[in-house]
């Protein structure tokens, strides 16, 4: 087979400049190109100018880059300082933690880790092995190799990069040296990410002999396929999309304690695409009248311009750690700072927001102070409850309404209760897409799926049915699905009821909680039907588990081990062994938040 000689992401050239000198080298014939080379090469003869090579050749060094990721993001970063390491001379493969051993990384040379932190402190469930790995007393020692961590995390947690904090700490002190200061980075990681790598991979670069005659252009033939296909998302939280909401209902009954909305949106771009399982990022709004409120407590409440600009930009909500620690070093106060003294940043901070510190301290600020204290607003993700296949130019969602009260306060959900409250049919969001590689229907139409979700954890489902339809995918197809109550809250129950008339579903159980005396989950219905859950096992299922991590997902996972035990006529730890091959086969897939 002969392949198109597309030129590489590392060209010198801009990405723009590389997709359309690729639309066209890839129709080019062999005679085509040997044309085209001999006249550029003819052409600066004749101006007198001698062809400089893009990148200097420089001895090749190794360089192991490790990530723990659970919704991508150093997945993509991973991505991308392999295709600059190459332009610093380093020689780069990338591990996912998930298939890396304490054997790979004794044996390295230079180490790279983009880490990032789940639950509450925790690592990345596919990271969780290599993390206890390395920091059990059965590590190996690490001297002579050279490291450096990028951690990520989210200051609204207690824990902050706390797994990439200790990652740092553990290479250190099994002998590793570290080549560049570790970076703790916040929802808002980008540029800084950008910048922490190129600085890095400089450092680890080798150092390019003057000598060298420079003639030899480094192409990597080998990745350039790759490398197109890990093209980044067209729409990102820093360029996203406008897209206008063509519906938005909340599919709960009058009755219902609950409020989940179906959302909508669409677009003419047709370079907006994504795949069942992706996740959709939304940026939100504040609401308007909470930032009045946080106006009016630092003394600018008449700035309608600054209003306006912290409203669709800024964090209002989020009350962490570094916001207090700004806060007492900006006004001096002694009383703020106290709250970061023993526990009582802890105790404050429970169940409280952002506007409470500015009223429970008020102090009069400049715009700018303000400003310089707040962080941007974090988009919020939502797994895609569509199939583009289906709804060309769509993407639906389904948004649970997040309200509480505390302090005497009534609270909303940022996101959620913009798109409850604030927005109408007709109006446009700002979207932008994060893909999900492992949360991915598999490639085999016949291959049977077991989906197993709780509330909004139902919706990347319909995005699979839908898919499976259109792509006339023939295998079979259960859904586990739990909620509160059966009249008020069973979400898409009629389209459940058609596809499983028309035999795109082949089963369903459902578990309402509150629909008698003893509560009764998903995890109830998977135990009931293990038999036939074991059955469609042997015959090759995936699992899917998507939803609530506290609530659903760790209960469910607690319950297929048992189940795998069962068949295996083993004990939990056969029966966890089991649900770790189904992961590493990529049988077993969670997008679990
Ligand atoms: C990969 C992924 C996929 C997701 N998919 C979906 C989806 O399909 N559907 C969906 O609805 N959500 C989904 N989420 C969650 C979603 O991203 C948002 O976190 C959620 O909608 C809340 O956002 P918000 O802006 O409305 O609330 P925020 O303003 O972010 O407020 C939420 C915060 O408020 C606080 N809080 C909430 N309730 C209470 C309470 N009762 N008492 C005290 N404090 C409270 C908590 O600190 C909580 O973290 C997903 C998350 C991830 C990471
Ligand atoms: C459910 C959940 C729990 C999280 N827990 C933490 C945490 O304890 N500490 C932290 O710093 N960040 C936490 N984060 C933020 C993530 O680390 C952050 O979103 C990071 O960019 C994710 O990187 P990844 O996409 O590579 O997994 C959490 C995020 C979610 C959605």
């Amino acid at each position: 087979m002969t392949s198109s000689p597309l030129l590489p992401k590392t060209a010198p050239f801009s990405p723009e400049e590389i997709d359309l000198l690729n639309r066209v080298v890839s129709r080019t014939t062999p005679q085509q190109r040997s044309w085209l080379a001999g006249f550029f090469a003819g052409f600066e003869a004749a101006q007198g100018v001698a062809a400089q090579p893009a990148v200097a050749a420089k001895p090749r060094v190794p360089l192991t880059i490790l990530y723990g990721s659970e919704s991508g993001n150093c997945e993509t970063l991973a991505a991308k300082a392999k295709k600059a390491a190459q332009k610093h001379g380093l020689d780069a493969k990338v591990y996912d933690m998930a298939d890396a051993d304490m054997a790979l990384l004794a044996k390295a040379k230079n180490v790279v880790v983009y880490a990032a932190t789940w639950g509450e402190g925790d690592p990345p469930a596919r990271a969780a092995d290599f993390y206890a790995a390395l920091m059990s007393d059965a590590a190996p020692r690490l001297d002579g190799v050279r490291f450096a961590v990028l951690s990520l995390g989210d200051t609204a947690y207690a824990q902050f990069c706390a797994v990439g904090k200790a990652i740092d700490a553990r290479l250190e002190a099994l002998g590793g040296t570290r080549a560049a200061d570790r970076v703790d980075l916040d929802l808002d990681f980008a540029k800084q990410a950008a910048a922490w790598t190129e600085g890095t991979l400089g450092k680890l670069a080798p150092v390019v002999d003057a000598a060298a005659n420079g003639t030899v252009v480094h192409v990597d033939f080998s990745s350039s396929a790759q490398a197109l296909d890990d093209d980044e998302p067209l729409f990102t939280a820093d360029d996203p999309l406008e897209a206008e909401i063509s519906e938005l209902v909340n599919l709960n009954g009058s009755g219902s304690s609950r409020e989940t909305w179906h959302v909508e949106f669409a677009t003419d771009n047709l370079a907006f695409t994504y795949q069942p399982g992706d996740a959709i990022g939304l940026i939100p709004e504040n609401d308007p009248a909470l930032v009045d409120q946080l106006l009016s407590a630092v003394g600018l409440s008449s700035d309608a311009s600054l209003l306006l600009k912290i409203q669709k930009g800024f964090d209002v909500t989020t009350l962490s750690r570094a916001l207090v620690e700004n806060y007492a070093k900006l006004t001096g106060r002694a009383d703020v700072k106290k709250l970061l003294e023993g526990d009582a940043y802890t105790k404050f901070s429970f169940d409280r927001q952002l506007v409470d510190v500015f009223e429970s301290y008020p102090e009069k600020l400049t715009a700018d102070q303000l400003l310089g204290v707040l962080r941007p607003l974090p988009g919020r993700l939502y797994s895609v409850a569509s199939s583009i296949k289906a709804h060309p130019g769509e993407a639906h969602l389904l948004v649970g309404g997040v309200r509480w009260a505390s302090h005497g306060k009534a609270r909303n959900g940022v996101a959620s209760i913009y798109l409850a409250e604030r927005r109408k049919v007709g109006q446009t969001a700002r979207l932008y897409v994060k893909p999900n590689r492992h949360f991915r229907l598999p490639t085999d139409g016949n291959t049977p799926i077991i989906m197993i979700g709780a509330g909004t954890g139902v919706a990347p489902y319909r995005g699979f049915i839908e898919e499976r339809i259109e792509t006339g995918a023939k295998g079979k197809s259960w859904l586990f699905f739990g909620e509160r109550n059966f009249t008020n809250d069973f979400l898409y129950q009629l389209e459940w009821q058609d596809h499983i008339a028309a035999g795109a579903l082949t089963n369903i159980d459902v578990a309402f909680s509150r629909d008698q005396p003893e509560k009764i989950y998903v995890q109830s219905r998977l135990w009931e039907r293990r038999g036939d859950v074991q059955k469609w096992l042997d015959d090759g299922a995936h699992l899917y588990v998507c939803g609530d991590e506290k609530g659903m997902a760790k209960d469910v996972d607690a319950t297929l081990v048992k189940i795998l035990a069962e068949s295996l006529k083993g004990d939990d730890d056969a029966g966890r062994a089991k649900l770790k091959e189904l992961t590493k086969a990529g049988r077993y897939q969670r997008d679990v938040y």
